[in-house]
């Protein structure tokens, strides 16, 4: 019988590490019931000592998801791993996952502790971990780059002290496949209570090799978890993208022979979803999820797609979740349908309020754009609760005049902590315009390092999706504004980046 492959996503955890992708507790519990519908094993939904903000989100998830195992990371310390337990204690599975880095630089220069001490509380760690729960799990930080006689010996010690799971971290993407499950193949063959763990790997992307050596650490290494985020979202270059190694295991079934518990079809959902409520757009060509990957453009591949699909296709578009957009509702449709909609697309709002207030948003849409399709519907719902969450600007209205010949200018309203204010400037465009208006009044002084605008269905008609990502103060966040007129889209995206801003939320990096 063929091994199970585990698959454990840290989208919520290493993925929202990634500058301007924090995410609120809502977003969070809305991709984790995602994760939830798409049968992923293991969810790591945080590292509840890095914030209030996480400890709460990881505490909400627990409550809410039955199906998969919910993680918490924390550090090889007691307080992180008492902080983790207790976000985790309303989980019907819970795993905790702890860490120490063990490459000579980083105890050296990042720890300043010498590898005894770094094996005394990693030991320590797997020890006070287990007064919690039976699942945990244990990484060396920067385990490619560590020495492996050192490996060896930590590695024993924790499975000895009940690590259920031992995670093989390329932390910083210095791996290249070959050597990299050989490595991890390497310590299981050298390690003699090897066999008492399920080994996983954790692999980033910087040398854009994340899927490679991940297939590599499961192949030549005999790992049987893989870590990876959905969209392959993460620190930098990212980490290993769930759908391709998802698509790639089940596509060469003949090759790799390992049974994935995946419900495929979640697999494009997912990836809107993530990329609408962080901001961060998927390339077109990128594989499985981007919106080139399953196009044929040139002649002699549709002609072949047509004769034979299989001349060109090895995998099925409508398989992965991609559909033809469908128009879902519209101007005539009720309450009861918009509610029905919402819980097909696993959108849970707590309240009644919060679903008036989503159907009247609703409303409004429908009276400007005839056809109303999932897509809408997640970013109407998204721009709903980011307003609620952080109503210390909102977007009130705007006007703006552009004319050949002419400077741009544009009036905005907004309310600033409840007050109302109004304020006009000009630019060489109108978003520009807007957004100096918006200035002029909020005073923010952010730096803006990113503007992009996306349609979000097909045709003129669609709603445009625009992120901001402004840095301030070493701080980076993303705000994201969907309106059919993509001036008003933008004003909203950069009221909901200085919200973001003005949050302050603080959070710990495990890296740091
Ligand atoms: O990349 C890394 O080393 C990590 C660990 C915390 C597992 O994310
Ligand atoms: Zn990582």
């Amino acid at each position: 019988m063929a091994d199970k492959l585990i698959i454990f996503d840290t989208t919520l955890r290493d993925g929202e590490q990634s500058p301007g992708a924090s995410m609120t507790k809502d977003e969070k519990i809305r991709i984790a019931r995602q994760l939830e519908r798409m049968k992923v094993d293991v969810i790591e939904a945080g590292f509840a000592a890095a914030s209030d903000g996480d400890f709460e989100s990881i505490k909400a998830i627990s409550a809410i998801i039955k199906d998969s195992v919910v993680c918490s990371l924390s550090r090889a310390n007691d307080r992180d791993i008492a902080r983790a337990a207790e976000a985790l204690a309303p989980a019907s599975r819970k795993r905790i996952h702890t860490f120490i880095a063990t490459s000579a630089l980083h105890m050296e220069k990042k720890l300043r502790m010498t590898p005894d001490q770094v094996f005394e509380q990693a030991k320590l760690a797997v020890r006070y971990a287990r007064k919690f729960t039976d699942d945990i799990e244990f990484s060396p930080e920067d385990g490619s780059r560590s020495d492996v006689d050192f490996l060896c010996r930590i590695i024993e010690a924790v499975i000895k002290e009940g690590a259920t799971t031992i995670n093989f971290a390329d932390t910083v993407g210095y791996g290249v496949p070959e050597l990299y499950g050989s490595m991890l193949r390497t310590l299981r063959e050298r390690i003699p209570n090897s066999d008492k763990a399920i080994w996983s790997v954790h692999c980033h992307n910087d040398l854009g090799m994340a899927v490679a050596n991940s297939l590599a650490g499961v192949m030549i290494g005999g790992a049987r978890q893989i870590e990876c985020t959905i969209n392959g979202l993460g620190e930098r270059a990212g980490n290993t993208a769930l759908e391709e190694v998802v698509m790639a295991v089940r596509t060469r079934r003949d090759f790799f022979n390992l049974e994935l518990g995946i419900d495929i079809s979640q697999i494009v959902p997912a990836s809107k979803l993530v990329s609408q409520i962080t901001g961060f757009a998927v390339q077109p060509n990128k594989a499985v999820v981007g919106a080139n990957a399953f196009a044929h453009a040139s002649g002699i591949h549709q002609d072949g797609v047509l004769k034979a699909r299989d001349t060109y296709e090895i995998m099925r578009a409508e398989d992965v979740g991609w559909s033809a957009n469908k128009i879902v509702l519209g101007k005539l449709s009720g309450r009861n349908a918009f509610k029905a909609r919402l819980e097909e697309l696993g959108i849970a709002l707590e309240s009644e309020t919060e679903i008036n207030a989503a159907f009247m948003r609703f409303k409004e849409l429908a009276d400007r754009k005839v056809d109303i399709f999932d897509e809408d519907i997640i970013a109407l719902v998204s721009d709903e609760q980011q307003s609620h969450e952080n109503e210390y600007y909102r977007f009130v209205s705007l006007a703006q005049h552009s004319e050949t010949g002419e400077k741009p200018s544009a009036k905005v309203v907004f309310s600033i902590d409840g007050k109302e204010a109004s304020c006009a400037g000009q630019g060489n465009g109108p978003v520009d315009a807007t957004v100096n208006a918006i200035e002029s009044q909020a005073k923010s002084g952010a730096e803006l390092l990113l503007f992009s605008v996306n349609a979000i269905t097909t045709g003129t008609e669609s709603q445009g999706e625009v992120t901001m990502r402004l840095a301030k103060s070493g701080r980076i966040v993303n705000g994201v504004g969907a309106d059919p007129d993509i001036v008003v889209a933008s004003a909203k995206a950069y009221l909901s980046a200085l919200n973001k801003l003005h949050s302050k939320i603080d959070k710990l990096n495990p890296q740091l």
